[in-house]
C-alpha cells in the first residue's frame, strides 16, 4: 500500500474498528521476525537448521513407526506444526463453505478464517482480543455457563444479561436497551443462535431487527463489535427461522459494527474431539488489508495461548469437506437429529396434561431444549430424575436442559413422562 507521494504505508483499522479492540488487542501482532522470520528466510536451503521438528535423513518429518498406520493421511498432514493462521487449504474451504451456507454473505468482503482450537478457545481468542478488565460484555440471560469461565474469570469482563425472551420471540429491545446502558462509547455483545441451552434462533424478522437495532447504536457512535458463536450452525428444523448466520445479517451492517464469527467443527460436523474452529471478521466498507490485520491478531493470540491447533484434526477436516459424500454424510446427520426434535414436538402435542408440570421454553433448533418445572425447583427434580426415574437432565438456574440430541427417539417419551411424573411427586 503506497500513499499519494508514492512512500509505502502500512495499511490501518478504521479509528472505529480499532476501538473495539481491547488494550492486548491493539498493541499484539504476529511475529514476522523472530524464530518464525527467520526460519522462512531459511526456507529451499541445502542445509536448514531453523525448524523446531526432528526430520529423518531425507529431509522428512520423523515419527514413531506405530502411529503413522494408525491416521489414513500423508504423514507430512499429520506430524508437523499446522501454521498459526491454519492449515491454508482448510481456510480457504471454510471460507468457501461460509459462503455457500449463507446466500446473504456473498458479495461481502470477509477476512480468511483463522483456525482455533474449537470454539471454546475461538471465544477465548477473541476475549482476549475484545475485553479489557471490567469491560461490560452483552448477552441474552439464557447463555452456556462456559462463558462464566471464559469471559468472566479469565478477561475480567462483566456479563450483562438480558431475558432472552419477550414472550415465544426473542427480545430485541432488551439486547439494545442493555447494550444503550453499558458505560464508555465501546459495546460488545454476543449472540448465540441456536441457542445452548434454549434451543431456540431467531426468526428472520427478527434478525432484521437485531441488524436494525445495532446499525442504530454504531449510527449514535458506538463502536460495536458483536462475537457470534455459531457453535450449532445448520441445525435449524422450522421453517421461517433464520437459515443463514446472524453474522451474515452484520457483516456488512455498518462501518463502526465489526461482526466476529466464531465456528467450526465441533457440532456442525460432529467432530466434537478433533478441536477445530475458527474466527472470521468482516465490517461494513473493510479492505482485504485492513481485514489482514485482525487475522495477524487473532493468529498472534493463537501463537500465544496454543502456538497452533491440531495439525491432524484440520487434515481429516479438510479430508471430509473435500470428500465427495460430505453433503450426505451431512444431510444423514441432520435427519436424525431432525427426527428427534419431531419427536418430541410430537411428544408435547400427544401429552397437554404435561402442561401442568412443566412450560416448555420456545425452541427450534440445535441440540437441546429447555422446560420450566411449575411448582419446584429445576434442581430438585434433577436429583429426584436421577434417584427415581433413572434419568439425567441438567439443572440450569430455574430451568431443565434437555440435550435430545443424545437421546434415541424411543427413549423421547419416557424421557419426558418422567420429567412429568418427577414433577408431579414433588409439587
Ligand atoms: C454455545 C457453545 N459454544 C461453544 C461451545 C464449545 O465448543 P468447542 O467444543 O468447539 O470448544 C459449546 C459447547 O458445548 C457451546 O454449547
Amino acid at each position: 500500500m503506497s500513499n499519494q507521494v508514492g512512500e509505502q504505508v502500512e495499511p490501518q483499522l478504521p479509528e472505529s474498528i480499532n476501538a473495539t479492540l481491547s488494550r492486548k488487542g491493539k498493541s499484539i501482532t504476529f511475529p514476522k521476525k523472530g524464530i518464525l522470520g527467520q526460519s522462512a528466510a531459511a526456507r529451499g536451503r541445502t542445509i536448514n537448521g531453523t525448524i523446531g521438528i526432528a526430520l529423518d535423513e531425507q529431509g522428512q518429518p520423523m515419527f514413531l513407526d506405530g502411529l503413522a498406520p494408525m491416521v489414513d493421511l500423508p504423514v507430512t498432514d499429520v506430524f508437523p506444526y499446522a501454521s498459526s493462521f491454519g492449515k491454508p487449504e482448510l481456510r480457504h474451504r471454510w471460507l468457501q463453505m461460509i459462503l455457500e451456507k449463507n446466500s446473504k454473505l456473498s458479495a461481502h468482503q470477509l477476512s480468511q478464517p483463522v483456525v482455533t482450537n474449537a470454539l471454546t478457545h475461538g471465544l477465548s481468542v477473541a476475549g482476549s482480543l475484545f475485553l479489557d478488565p471490567c469491560d461490560p460484555l452483552v448477552l441474552a440471560d439464557r447463555f452456556w455457563g462456559n462463558y462464566k469461565l471464559i469471559f468472566q474469570h479469565t478477561y475480567d469482563a462483566e456479563l450483562k444479561t438480558y431475558p432472552t425472551f419477550d414472550g415465544d420471540g426473542f427480545n430485541v429491545a432488551g439486547l439494545l436497551t442493555t447494550a444503550q446502558a453499558c458505560p464508555g462509547n465501546k459495546v460488545v455483545l454476543l449472540l448465540n443462535f441456536p441457542n445452548n441451552p434454549t434451543g431456540y434462533t431467531c426468526t428472520a424478522a427478527e434478525a432484521n431487527e437485531i441488524r436494525e437495532s445495532l446499525v442504530a447504536l454504531a449510527e449514535s457512535g458506538r463502536d460495536v463489535v458483536v462475537l457470534i458463536d455459531d457453535a450449532y450452525f445448520g441445525l435449524v428444523y422450522e421453517d421461517g427461522v433464520m437459515k443463514d448466520s446472524i453474522f451474515a445479517w452484520l457483516a456488512d451492517a455498518h462501518e463502526r459494527l465489526l461482526a466476529v464469527k466464531i465456528d467450526g467443527s465441533t457440532k456442525e460436523d460432529f467432530a466434537w474431539g478433533y478441536r477445530v474452529g475458527f474466527l472470521t471478521f468482516a465490517f461494513k466498507g473493510a479492505s482485504a488489508s485492513q481485514l489482514a490485520i485482525l487475522e495477524d491478531k487473532a493468529a498472534a493470540t493463537v501463537r500465544a495461548t496454543i502456538s497452533n491447533a491440531s495439525h491432524v484434526g484440520q487434515s481429516l477436516m479438510l479430508a471430509a469437506y473435500n470428500h465427495p459424500d460430505y453433503p450426505k454424510w451431512k444431510d444423514s446427520a441432520y435427519q436424525q437429529l431432525w427426527r428427534r426434535y419431531e419427536t418430541v414436538r410430537a411428544v408435547f402435542r400427544d401429552h397437554p396434561e404435561y402442561a401442568e408440570s412443566f412450560q416448555p421454553q420456545p425452541f427450534n433448533s440445535g441440540y437441546f431444549l429447555c422446560v420450566k418445572p411449575i411448582g419446584i425447583d429445576a434442581e430438585s427434580v434433577r436429583v429426584k430424575l436421577l434417584e427415581d426415574f433413572d434419568a439425567g437432565v441438567i439443572a440450569a438456574g430455574d430451568l431443565i436442559r434437555i440435550a435430545y440430541s443424545s437421546v434415541p427417539c424411543d427413549d423421547l417419551p419416557k424421557l419426558f413422562q418422567s420429567i412429568h411424573l418427577a414433577i408431579g411427586s414433588l409439587a
